[in-house]
């Protein structure tokens, strides 16, 4: 599933971001990468140990803690800290897919990726090309969002980032390991739970909708793991 969720960030937080995230040392991306990513990676990141990476970073997951429907979509255990790109004059990140596990710097263990979340922090008209394509079982999606917005897509898509040809891109991208690991059971989950507040907010409490709600945290105790 695939899903935009606007406003995560406002404006104003976005624009501190950014004065905060322009003003620090960018590296080459392919640090992070796995092999395959490394070879059609292009563009420049955070280090993930900057502080200024780890402060802004902190910014972000507090928005999405404050954030509903980021909770009923990905159901996350646990979200790695959150990167940051850039990409100008052509930089791109060719077809590939995020890696499986990873480690998290300062923690023990390791976090499995289902949810891949790119945040955008620069808007549409700042830069052409720079899509985040995904590919997935029902086709190929372009996504471009305005500053601010998030996009969340299951970590097991093939994606790509367009060549960017004007201006500059700028996101922050992470990853959650999620109580429900499989992506189809997570977006049944997620239709219910917005089905049963859109009833609630028409008809306000009913029997029915008690009894969808308790179907709802009935299937998703057989399927979490927490
Ligand atoms: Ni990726």
């Amino acid at each position: 599933m695939m899903l935009h969720i606007p406003q995560v960030l406002t404006r104003e937080q976005v624009r501190q971001m950014r004065a905060a995230i322009d003003a620090a040392d960018w590296v080459d991306g392919r640090a992070t990468a796995g092999s395959q990513g490394a070879q059609v990676k292009r563009n420049r990141q955070l280090p993930d140990i900057s502080p200024v990476a780890i402060a802004q970073g902190q910014v972000i997951l507090q928005a999405l803690a404050a954030n509903p429907v980021f909770f009923a979509a990905a159901l996350p255990s646990r979200t790695a800290p959150p990167l940051f790109n850039r990409y100008a004059g052509g930089e791109t990140y060719g077809l590939h897919v995020d890696g499986s596990v990873r480690r998290v710097p300062g923690a023990p263990g390791w976090l499995r990726t289902d949810v891949s979340s790119t945040l955008f922090l620069c808007d549409p008209e700042d830069y052409d090309g720079g899509e985040l394509v995904v590919v997935d079982a029902y086709g190929t999606h372009e996504v471009k969002l305005p500053a601010g917005d998030l996009i969340v897509y299951p970590a097991t898509s093939l994606h790509r980032v367009e060549p960017v040809t004007r201006g500059e891109r700028v996101c922050s991208f992470f990853w959650s390991q999620s109580m429900v690991r499989d992506d189809a059971r997570r977006a049944m989950l997620f239709e219910m739970d917005q089905a049963i507040q859109q009833l609630r907010a028409r008809l306000g409490e009913t029997p029915e909708t008690v009894t969808l709600t308790g179907h709802y945290h009935n299937l998703l105790r057989l399927w979490a793991e927490v």
